[in-house]
């Protein structure tokens, strides 16, 4: 494929275009989709955006090779902004226990959990983890995703916790996406501090911080602020001293209980709150005023057998700017963006649009990458899917299955198969 290129004939081309920030409310049903769409590439970056004919009329001419979509969805690449992609090991044997009426906390206090994959990462040599979160990230990027951002929180000491994030690193070199690197050393108080919380904090604070800021190895700090794990003061301890480091915030906020953590996203201009199954009122609006994204995982509840989905739709209506991420962990396993949304629509009763505008634009705002990716629009990086279905509405309704026929990033296909 040449380094200049024409996509035509678009079913529907979703340019989202709009404001280059997250969208709120109505909104996010505006995804600015142009029926037999096409689009120009130059240099990995989109500069120019039509209906075939005047695409065709502007850049034929120059005799630039033309992709023909053939009637199939053209859209941008999916942000994933959620996922703890780096660890050793897997707990499909969790699934027994969850059937049985576990819940995720009482497997976690009883030292499985975070805490098993934690010993499975620790163990695992440096090779070993690469590899198997390698093969993840392929499968992602064979499902859409072009941008995803990717967490530490599985190692809990400075060795591992740093070694996890020079693998988010490596991967990045390695693999043609563009990758996210998260800090959330408070994922769970470390074994070796058990029952001393707030002295593991300073340990954080005191020890691992310093490097990681130091080697520029993380853009984002999280902080899993939950009943039994880091409380709010805890959580704010953390942000704030990341804040100082120059590392923009994230929070596991609200996700099994009301935890006040959509408040202290919106008290410390986090950018986004993360899961928000029960958020209290408060902190909705506290969020909604001071523009926080709420990062909505609908495939968590689903592998936790919980009935406990976040009220999108209440969300998107008291005007939090709403995203979504698969959550990608060893709970979790879920690398799609297609599935993530058929949850969106089906659970958390979000319309195929807002939910389209949620995996796109708005997670793009969560990972602070709006003015680069995120739309179809002139001056934006070329990252750009095929999905084989005649309109969006089809990404939801058809779940279970990859829609996805190729994938571009920066101009260049990265993944391809032929439509069934
Ligand atoms: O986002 N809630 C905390 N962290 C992850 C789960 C991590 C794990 O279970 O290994 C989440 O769901
Ligand atoms: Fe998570």
């Amino acid at each position: 494929m040449a380094d200049d290129f024409l996509i035509v004939h678009a079913s529907e081309l979703l340019t989202l275009r709009g404001p280059r920030r997250a969208r709120q409310k109505t909104e996010m049903s505006e995804l600015g989709a142009i029926p037999d769409g096409a689009l120009a590439v130059s240099g990995g970056v989109i500069i120019d955006v039509g209906r075939t004919d005047s695409i065709l009329r502007g850049h034929a001419a120059t005799g630039v090779e033309q992709i023909d979509a053939d009637g199939k969805i053209v859209m941008p690449g999916f942000v994933d902004c959620h996922t703890h992609l780096v660890y050793a090991g897997s707990r499909e044997f969790e699934l027994e226990l969850k059937a049985k009426g576990k819940s995720y906390m009482q497997i976690m206090q009883e030292g499985g959990g975070i805490y098993r994959t934690v010993r499975d990462t620790r163990a695992a040599p440096w090779k070993d983890l690469f590899h198997q979160s390698a093969k993840r990230l392929e499968s992602m990027i064979a499902h859409g995703s072009t941008t995803v951002e990717v967490k530490s929180g599985y190692g809990l000491d400075k060795t591992v916790e740093i070694r996890m994030l020079e693998t988010i690193r490596r991967l990045a070199e390695d693999y043609p996406v563009t990758l996210v690197p998260t800090y959330l050393g408070a994922h769970a108080v470390a074994p070796e501090y058990e029952g001393k919380p707030d002295q593991y904090i300073d340990f954080m604070i005191d020890e691992v911080m310093p490097e990681i800021s130091k080697r520029k190895l993380a853009q984002f700090c999280d902080v899993f602020c939950e009943k039994g794990v880091f409380n709010v003061e805890q959580a704010r301890k953390v942000l704030l001293a990341a804040k100082s480091l120059g590392m923009k915030l994230k929070i596991h906020a609200d996700e099994l209980s009301s935890s006040r953590g959509a408040e202290l996203a919106a008290e410390v201009r986090a950018v986004s709150a993360e899961h928000l199954a029960k958020p209290s009122d408060d902190g909705i609006m506290a969020m909604a005023r001071k523009d926080v994204i709420g990062a909505l995982l609908p495939a968590t509840p689903y592998s936790s057998m919980s009935k406990d989905y976040a009220d999108g739709r209440r969300l998107i209506d008291l005007g939090v700017p709403v995203a979504l991420g698969t959550d990608l962990n060893p709970n979790c396993w879920n690398e799609s963006m297609q599935f993530t949304i058929s949850l969106a629509c089906h659970k958390m009763r979000m319309t195929p649009a807002e939910a389209v505008t949620a995996a796109t634009m708005n997670a793009a705002a969560a990972v602070g990458l709006e003015k680069r990716v995120g739309s179809l629009e002139r001056g934006k990086k070329a990252d750009i899917i095929m999905l084989d279905a005649p309109t969006h509405a089809h990404i939801p309704y058809r779940f279970g299955t990859n829609l996805c026929t190729r994938v571009i990033k920066e101009g260049k296909t990265i993944w391809e198969r032929e439509p069934f």
